[in-house]
C-alpha cells in the first residue's frame, strides 16, 4: 500500500492511539538504560536488527537522513523553523537516533525530545508535515512500507514531548 500525503497525518494519529497501550500490555519491560544519551533518544529500541536492515543499514540511513534534511528545509510548512539549525549537528543526531531506534549499533548521543524542541513553539502541523517529509524520504530509499511504520510506531508518541499541550 502507497502512503498518500494526506494520509499520513491519519496514520500517526492512529499510530498515538493504538501504539502505547500496545507497547504497555505487550512488550516486556526493557533493560535499565546504562547511558543517559540511550533514553534521551525518547524511545526504546527495537529487538533484533531486521528494520535496521530493512533500512540498508547505516548508509541507507545517511541516505534516507540526506534527503530529509532537503525536504524539512524547503517544505514552506516548516521551512522556516530550522533557519538557524545546525543541519549537520541535526543530521548527525537523526542518524545515530533512527538506527539506535531501529535495532543499530549506533547510540544517540543528543538532548532529550523535550529539552531540545522546548520553546519552539511547534504545533500538530508541524509534526505530520515532518512526519510525511520522513516518509517521502523512506520511499525514496525503497523502505518497505511495514519497516517504515516500525519506525513511525516509535515517532508517534514523542510528539507528546515535541508539542506542548
Ligand atoms: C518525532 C519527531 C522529531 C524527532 C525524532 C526530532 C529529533 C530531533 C533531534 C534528534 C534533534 C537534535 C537534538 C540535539 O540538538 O541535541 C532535533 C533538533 C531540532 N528539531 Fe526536531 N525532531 C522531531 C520533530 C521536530 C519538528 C516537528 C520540528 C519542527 C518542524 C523540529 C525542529 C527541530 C529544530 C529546529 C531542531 C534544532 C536544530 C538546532 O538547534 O540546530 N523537530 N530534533
Amino acid at each position: 500500500m502507497k502512503l498518500s500525503r494526506h494520509m499520513a497525518p491519519l496514520l500517526l494519529a492512529t499510530l498515538v492511539a493504538v501504539s502505547a497501550p500496545v507497547c504497555a500490555q505487550t512488550v516486556p519491560a526493557p533493560a535499565p538504560d546504562t547511558t543517559a544519551s540511550a533514553s534521551n533518544a525518547g524511545a526504546t529500541p527495537l529487538a533484533g536488527d531486521a528494520v535496521y536492515k530493512a533500512f540498508h543499514g547505516e548508509e541507507g540511513i545517511q541516505r534516507i537522513m540526506d534527503d530529509f534534511i532537503v525536504r524539512i528545509t524547503t517544505d514552506p510548512r516548516i521551512k522556516d523553523r530550522f533557519a538557524n539549525a545546525n543541519l549537520a549537528r541535526l543530521k548527525l543526531l537523526l542518524v545515530q537516533q533512527v538506527s539506535y531506534l531501529i535495532g543499530g549499533p549506533q547510540t544517540y548521543t543528543g538532548r532529550d525530545m523535550k529539552t531540545t524542541h522546548e520553546g519552539m513553539g511547534l504545533q500538530n502541523g508541524d509534526f505530520n508535515a515532518l512526519a510525511e517529509d520522513l516518509q517521502l524520504s523512506m520511499d525514496k530509499e525503497g523502505v518497505p512500507f511495514r519497516a517504515q511504520n516500525k519506525l513511525l510506531a516509535k515517532l508517534a508518541p514523542m510528539e507528546h514531548q515535541i508539542v506542548p499541550r
